[in-house]
């Protein structure tokens, strides 16, 4: 019996890159995977992908409507959701100086609004043991020259998901933030950047010593077990801060998430 078996996995952005190959990690573990894209080619070419493996679902991940309208049909088909890996993204990369109002404006729509909007309409879905991951990036710690926006849009994502990861933990739903670095995905050839600094931005490697939860990824396949460490209900592998945690932290989150289920968030400050 697989990791996921019985269970509803959600992954908005598999019909590319990291969220596809998770998409079919997740099937293999047993679930019951639906996955969103936008783009008119790659749902179609997805779709003839994962027949058999997910249902294939056109969204825009960052269109308020759309995304609420989604989750509602989630529920109403499944009535709840297990897995929520909140991954679609852009990356359209600029020196600082030459970026844009849209840019940025695309790049928050996209990366930060839709994954808000998307865990809250995904919340009346989400029981017990429940697990939301959302993507961000190891550029959220870290300096990439052409990135500041995209970075910013994920710092925001992570801490986002850190403060509702202290806030769900009380109705047992875990919150985590994967960071990876640079995977080779379709992602590249959107950025904006020549095939030179994509080249050079892909063999970016973090250095160990600090990066050590991130590790260098190469391919979409590797990061998967990544996000189905964060999935299974009985996983404590990772808390809210995006690393890997010991026993100590957890213990720290048991206590918040005690305090938590105790007190009103008003009734507390
Ligand atoms: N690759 C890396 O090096 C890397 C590193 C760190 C973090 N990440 C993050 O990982 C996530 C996945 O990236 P990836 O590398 O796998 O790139 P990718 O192959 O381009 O995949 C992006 C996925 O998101 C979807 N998507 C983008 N905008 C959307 C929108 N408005 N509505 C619905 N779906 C949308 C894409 O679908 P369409 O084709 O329909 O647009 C695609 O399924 C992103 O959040 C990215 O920031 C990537």
């Amino acid at each position: 019996m697989g990791k996921l078996s019985g269970k509803i996995a959600v992954v908005t952005g598999g019909t590319t890159g990291i969220g596809l190959a998770t998409a079919r990690l997740f099937a293999a573990e047993g679930a019951k995977v639906v996955v969103t894209g936008r783009n008119a080619q790659t749902l179609a070419a997805a779709r003839e992908e994962l027949v058999g493996v997910a249902d294939v679902v056109q969204s825009d991940a960052g269109d308020p409507t759309e995304v609420r309208k989604l989750f509602e049909e989630i529920g109403r088909q499944y009535a709840r959701i297990d897995v929520l890996f909140l991954n679609a993204g852009i990356a359209r990369f600029a020196p600082f100086a030459d970026s844009q109002e849209a840019l940025f404006d695309e790049t928050i729509r996209v990366n930060l609004k839709g994954p808000f909007v998307a865990l809250q309409a995904a919340l009346p879905f989400l029981n017990k043991g429940a697990s939301v991951i959302v993507n961000t990036t190891v550029g959220t710690e870290r300096a990439l020259a052409g990135a500041s926006v995209y970075s910013a849009s994920k710092a925001a994502l992570a801490t986002l998901a850190r403060g509702a990861a202290v806030e769900l933990a009380g109705r047992g739903i875990r919150v985590n933030a994967v960071r990876p670095g640079p995977i080779t995905t379709p992602i590249f050839g959107k950025t904006g950047l020549s095939p030179e600094a994509i080249e050079a931005f892909a063999k970016w490697r973090a250095p160990r010593s600090s990066w050590r939860a991130t590790i260098p990824l190469s391919s979409p396949g590797t990061s998967c077990p990544w996000m189905a460490a964060c999935s299974p209900p009985d996983s404590t592998r990772l808390l809210p801060a995006a690393r890997a945690t010991s026993p100590r932290r957890a213990g720290r989150l048991r206590r918040r998430r005690a305090h938590f289920a105790g007190a009103s968030w008003r009734r507390d400050r």
